[in-house]
This record gives structure tokens, sequence and C-alpha cells, in this order.
């Protein structure tokens, strides 16, 4: 058993569609969760930015005494992985393994759609890892450049006619592959699961990178006899590097919980 917390980052707000399942999964994990508010969006980054992000986000999450890292974002988990597991000397999960390993199993047709930011389809390393995972099968692959901006606006319910009309447009390509699986490659996408559910069709499932991110984490925990005691609660500290005001008004949208005035600024240039 192993009480110490567990650190969680993103870009902003997405990766906290991580936590929430989390939480939800492992009510007793103490989680330390950095969003990198005042440089979202990575998703466009080149790749010596993000790993410069990273680095920072890390390094501030690592100013605390923790068990392990989540990276719940999908554009550092796929261009910086290696780098950071090997600079780090306790367990870094990212997204795109767990994600990956799941689309794998539910797919029956073996044509998979992949959304995500631009930076994380143009690594290729969801494609790579589908190729060893199973050769046979076709992916196709499609960044929403626009998704993230317009989620961390609150612009992702079903009836906005901006993101419907964004998300159709996006999603036109995979309709007519005829995918039986789209990757939710990015953290943020679980917040559209109505809007790109309606359009994909109730034959489609969808794979959520938070959701299966929380899996691998519980999964590493056990393995490792390193869980918190059961029966014990487990709190949640939010730290931001902007306006802590706007990041409590927005998160609880993506926690479905209320935050509360708990989130601290902090200067992650400082990292
Ligand atoms: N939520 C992140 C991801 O999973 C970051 C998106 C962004 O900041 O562009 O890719």
């Amino acid at each position: 058993m192993d009480q110490r917390p567990v650190g969680v980052f993103d870009s902003g707000l997405g990766g906290l569609t991580a936590v929430r399942q989390l939480r939800q999964m492992m009510p007793s994990e103490h989680i330390i969760y950095f969003g990198d508010t005042a440089r979202v969006p990575y998703g466009n980054r080149s790749k010596d930015t993000l790993l410069k992000y990273a680095r920072q986000d890390l390094r501030f999450l690592r100013s605390f005494d923790l068990k392990a890292v989540v990276i719940a974002c999908g554009t550092v988990s796929s261009n910086c992985m290696e780098t950071l597991q090997a600079e780090n000397d306790i367990p870094v999960i990212g997204v795109v393994e767990p994600t990956v390993r799941r689309a794998v199993e539910v797919t029956r047709s073996r044509r998979v759609g992949l959304i995500a930011t631009r930076a994380s389809v143009n690594s290729g390393a969801y494609q790579r890892l589908f190729y060893e995972m199973d050769p046979g099968i076709q992916v196709f692959s499609r960044a929403c450049p626009l998704f993230v901006p317009l989620v961390e606006e609150g612009r992702f319910h079903s009836g906005d006619v901006v993101i419907e009309t964004v998300a159709r447009e996006y999603l036109r390509e995979l309709r007519e592959a005829e995918v039986d699986t789209l990757v939710l490659g990015c953290t943020h996408y679980p917040l559209l699961m109505e809007v790109i559910g309606s359009i994909m069709g109730p034959e489609v499932t969808l794979v959520d990178a938070g959701c299966e991110s929380a899996y691998a984490l519980k999964r590493m925990l056990r393995e490792r006899s390193a869980a918190a005691p059961e029966g014990t609660v487990g709190d949640a500290d939010y730290y931001a590097s902007d306006r802590a005001a706007d990041f409590e008004r927005l998160g609880g949208l993506f926690l479905q919980e209320e935050i509360g005035p708990k989130v601290r600024q902090i200067d992650i240039e400082a990292y």
C-alpha cells in the first residue's frame, strides 16, 4: 500500500476527464492535478516545445512526493512518452498505449478511426502502436485542431451549432470509411461524446483516452501493491498556470462535480 498522491497533468482542463474516471474507479487515491491553462492548446506545438512544457509540468508535479504520474494528454503522450519515462524514476502512464489496446479489443471490422490533435496524429504514435498490436487493422486518422479551443470555451453541448458544424466536417471522412470503432485520442474529446456519437451513429464504439489511462493506472497500482488503503477517502488538489477562477468555473463541467474555490495558480515558467 502506498498513500502518496498520483500526479496528473494536461495542457488545460481536458485531463480532468481522466481525473473524473480516476476518482470514480479509485476513490481512495489522492490526486494532484496540474492544467497548463496559460499555454493551452498544446496540440499544434512542435515536439521540442512539447517536451519543454511537459518537463516543466512534471517538474512542478514532482515537487510533491508522488507514487506515479498520469500524462492525461494525448499530445504529450504521443510525442514525449519515452523521454519522460526515461527521465523519471516513478511510473509514468500515458494515454496512447491503453487506448490503442482497448480499440484493438473492441473492433470487429478492424477499421478504426482516430481523432486527436494535429501533433498527436502527425507523431504517428497511435498508428504505429495499432500496427504493432495488429498489422491487419486499418487506421483512418483525422486531426481536429478546433476541438480543443472550442471545448475549453465550453462549446461542447449537443445543439451548439458551431461545434456540430465543425464536428460534422471533421468526421465526414471517418463516416465514409465505415469505421466501427473511433478512438478519441485527446482527453478533451470525451466532452464531445454526445456530439460525436450522434454523428457517427450508435454502431460505432467510442474509445475514451482519459478513461483508458485511468484503467491503466488502476492495473499498475494493483500489480505493484501500491494502491491507497481501501476505505480511505482520497482528495484532489488542483493547480493551473492561469486564472484559478476560470479553471473553477469550467473545470466542474469536465469533472461533473463542483471544484469550489480551491484551485491554486502557479508560475509554470519557474519550473
Ligand atoms: N488534452 C490534450 C490531448 O489529449 C491536449 C490538447 C491540446 O492542448 O491541444 O491531446
